[in-house]
This record gives C-alpha cells, sequence and structure tokens, in this order.
C-alpha cells in the first residue's frame, strides 16, 4: 500500500537538509511505494497548505546543495497555541492540512524549536519524525547534529585566515561565532583554529582575566591574540541580568558580543583590536564529507522508522550508532556545553582560557 509522506524543514537552515531529504526520500522509494508531498517553508506551509506533489527526479542532485529545497522559515513554538489577529488556529489548521493529504506520516527537519513543535503535532495524535539538525549542536539526545561539522569548518577557516592578517599587524582578533545560547560551534572552531580565548554562553568571563592573556602575548614574541567568542556570550556581569534586560542593554549599546570584547579589550590593555563577524556564511554552502555522510544515515533510519511505523521520534547518533529517542524525551531540552565538558578540559590543558 502507498504510503504518502509530508516533509519539511523548520527554523534556520544549515548545510545538509538536502543531503537529508534526499536519504529519507531515496529509501523511502527503495524499500516501499511511497508518495512524497514536500511542504514549503517549515510549519508555515502546514498551516496554509502550502505544498507540492514531489517526483523522485526532484530529489536528484540535491546531496551536495546547501540550503533547503522546501523553504523554510522561523514559526515559534510559543506562538503555536496563540491565536493571533489573523483568527487563525495554527495547531487545528496543520492537523486539517495532514489530514486532507492523507498523510500517513510527516517528517520534519529541524533543531530545538521545531522538535517542540513536532512534538506537540504528535502528541495530537498525527505520525511525526523528527531529524535533528543545526549548526549549533544543541539538541539533546543526539551526539551531534547534521550541519555543525560544515559550520565548524567554515569557523575555523576564518579563524585560520584571521591567524595571519593578526600575526602581520600584530593585532587582538576578536571574531564571532554563531550561537545564542550553546557554545558548541565556538568551542569546537575554536579549538580546531588555535584560538588563544574562547568566551562561551555558558561560562561567563572575566574581561580582566582576558586582558591578562591579550596583555601577556602583546609581550611576548607572538605579539598578537586571537578569541573565539560566541553570538550568546557575556561577562559575570551581564550573566546577572535576566535574559530581556541583557538583550536591552546591548541593543541600547548597539554592540555585538564581539564588539564589545574588543572595545573591552582595546581600553583597557590599549592593544589594537578589531571584531569579525562571519555571521550566516557559517550556515552557507555545501555540506562537508561528514554532514552529507550523517544526514544520509539519518535519512535512511527515518526511512526505516516510516517502514516499521514507529512514529513520535526524532533520529539520533549516539556514539557511531544511528538510533531514535522519543520526542517527548528531548523536546524543549536544549544541550549547552556543560562546565565539566572534556573538549572544555583538552583547550584548558593546553592553555586556552575561558576568561573564568
Ligand atoms: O540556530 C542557528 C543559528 O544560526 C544560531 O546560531 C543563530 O543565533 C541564529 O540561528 C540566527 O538566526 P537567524 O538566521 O534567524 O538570523
Amino acid at each position: 500500500m502507498k504510503k504518502r509522506i509530508g516533509i519539511l524543514t523548520a527554523g534556520g537552515d544549515c548545510p545538509g537538509l538536502n543531503a537529508a531529504i534526499r536519504g529519507v526520500t531515496r529509501a523511502a522509494y527503495e524499500m516501499f511505494d511511497a508518495e512524497i508531498i514536500g511542504i514549503h517553508d517549515g510549519y508555515r506551509g502546514l498551516i496554509e497548505g502550502d505544498y507540492q506533489i514531489m517526483k523522485r527526479s526532484d530529489f536528484s542532485g540535491i546531496l551536495t546543495q546547501g540550503g533547503t529545497i522546501l523553504g523554510t522559515a522561523r514559526t515559534p513554538f510559543r506562538n503555536m497555541r496563540v491565536i493571533g489577529e489573523d483568527k487563525v488556529d495554527k495547531v487545528a489548521a496543520m492537523k486539517k492540512t495532514y489530514k486532507n493529504l492523507k498523510l500517513d506520516c510527516l517528517v520534519t527537519l529541524g533543531g530545538n524549536g521545531t522538535h517542540k513543535t513536532a512534538n506537540l503535532l504528535s502528541e495530537e495524535g498525527l505520525n511525526v519524525i523528527g531529524l535533528p539538525k543545526t549548526i549549533d549542536n544543541d539538541l539533546y539526545g543526539t551526539d551531534f547534529t547534521f550541519g555543525f561539522h560544515t559550520a565548524m569548518d567554515i569557523a575555523t577557516e576564518v579563524i585560520d585566515r584571521i591567524h595571519t592578517t593578526a600575526a602581520s599587524h600584530g593585532r587582538c582578533m576578536v571574531i564571532e561565532i554563531m550561537g545564542n545560547k550553546a557554545g558548541w560551534l565556538t568551542l569546537y572552531s575554536g579549538v580546531a583554529g588555535g584560538a588563544d580565548v574562547i568566551l562561551i554562553p555558558e561560562i561567563p568571563y572575566d574581561i580582566s582575566k582576558v586582558a591578562k592573556v591579550v596583555e601577556a602575548r602583546a609581550k611576548s614574541n607572538k605579539g598578537f591574540t586571537i578569541i573565539a567568542v560566541a553570538e550568546g556570550a557575556m561577562d559575570k556581569e551581564e550573566a546577572k541580568l535576566k535574559k530581556k534586560e541583557r538583550e536591552a542593554k546591548r541593543a541600547a549599546e548597539h554592540f555585538s558580543s564581539s564588539a564589545y570584547v574588543a572595545k573591552q579589550l582595546q581600553e583597557l590593555v590599549g592593544v589594537e583590536a578589531r571584531a569579525v563577524v562571519p555571521g550566516h556564511i557559517q550556515r552557507g554552502g555545501s555540506p562537508n564529507a561528514y554532514d552529507r555522510v550523517l544526514s544520509t544515515q539519518f535519512g535512511v533510519h527515518a526511512a526505516e522508522l516510516i517502514r516499521d511505523g514507529v512514529f513520535g521520534v526524532t533520529v539520533a547518533l549516539k556514539g557511531n550508532t544511528i538510533g531514535h529517542n522519543a520526542l517527548k524525551d528531548i523536546a524543549g531540552v536544549p544541550k549547552l556545553v556543560p562546565e565539566d565538558d572534556q573538549m572544555i578540559n583538552i583547550a584548558k590543558r593546553i592553555g586556552i582560557s575561558f576568561g573564568d
């Protein structure tokens, strides 16, 4: 019997989404009689009934393509049950589209927000399977999400390139890596790029400690310092504020985390400091080989789950094994960098400062 599979990508995009879509759909076509319905722009398309019946050929040639062929959008979970001015009951609308399309299941590719809505839909009785993507790697229950390793490669290349110009000018270069709540990307690319200081949201920093590192390096024969700072990194004073207060402070000062650190160091140490923000470059372009493989593994496992009728789960990497977790167990549980994380200890062992 034909299985009708709806598939959507939600939240911020990342390299590997198309590879994962290809993995699910190719394996589904190979294993059973599948009809794939591509839902446009994540949950927005499901709410508004914006979709397209896909052909097998639509999934050809997309393995290496960045972004998502289905489009994506941020449809915040906190508003899902809120009926706004448009008077649309979003949950009822999503259920209606699912029913109208006579779907056997819905595959949702996304990060934390996407998984919360996936769990909500599962609790509402829909057959849902999640796939964990995000460059932030902050999804609970999986060792890695796809997109993370590619972003790490890009951020590392940025740090590498900054190294040579930092050395030429004897400057302090502060590179802002994506990640508002979780510092995984900054931590890993900072280690890979040989940063001298790594500042992440989970470890509020003391700028005077960072200044000491910069000062010592300025006086040494190196003469330059590389600082990898996460978008959401904060100093110990800012950490005492409520999230809203902190955001208001930053907005009033017009400071990104890197500009804030660079300005303070310039004042404290008197070095020439520059802030560099690679931004969305970290989410652009082709997935690296690791992410192509991981996305394909995740996609194939999702298709196997569909074949076996296992729903209400999301695919995960645990050690070297691809498995899955119940959506209800992982939804809304962010995976932050623990203070005693092994990578933090490794970084500290080789003299990297966290400003703590
Ligand atoms: O969730 C991925 C991410 O790139 C975060 O690292 C970053 O804080 C955020 O998305 C940026 O969001 P947007 O693409 O909406 O600017």
